[in-house]
């Protein structure tokens, strides 16, 4: 089994917030992160597939063709965006590295053959990140 990793990185901003919390509750949580009209960040993202190389052509999956898929389904969709309200599929969700990854996953997940999508790693602040292999977790949808 290889382990085959695509970096990419992104700029969007977002905001942190519980729509059925006050802003006062919101600031406890999240803090700065539930700035009122939003902040940027700095986004790393890396997926990470495995798989047996196919015989004929060495490649657990031919990069440029991970590449493609990675910009179509994520990148071109959230790079300069505000989470929050401009990406379809994040709509209503609470865009954490946690739940971005999951959503990530999601997108990704249907057009990899070939090798099997092994990890998500997502990086915010550049000091701390969150890796994400797939598990199934609850993400709430709430109303804008
Ligand atoms: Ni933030």
């Amino acid at each position: 089994m290889i382990y085959l990793t695509k970096k990419s990185e992104f700029s969007a901003s977002h905001r942190l917030f519980n729509p059925t919390l006050t802003d006062d509750e919101n600031f406890n949580i999240y803090g700065l992160c539930s700035n009122k009209n939003g902040h940027g960040h700095n986004y790393s993202l890396e997926v990470t597939v495995k798989g047996e190389p196919e015989p004929e052509t060495g490649f657990v999956i031919d990069l440029k063709k991970l590449k493609t898929i990675i910009e179509t389904e994520i990148i071109e969709k959230v790079d300069h965006k505000h989470l929050n309200y401009d990406v379809d599929f994040l709509r209503g969700i609470i865009p954490t590295v946690e739940n971005l990854a999951a959503m990530f996953w999601k997108a990704l997940l249907p057009k990899l053959s070939g090798c099997q999508l092994h990890k998500i790693k997502l990086n915010e602040t550049g000091s701390s990140w969150i890796e994400y292999f797939g598990d199934e977790f609850e993400i709430k949808k709430y109303e804008l």
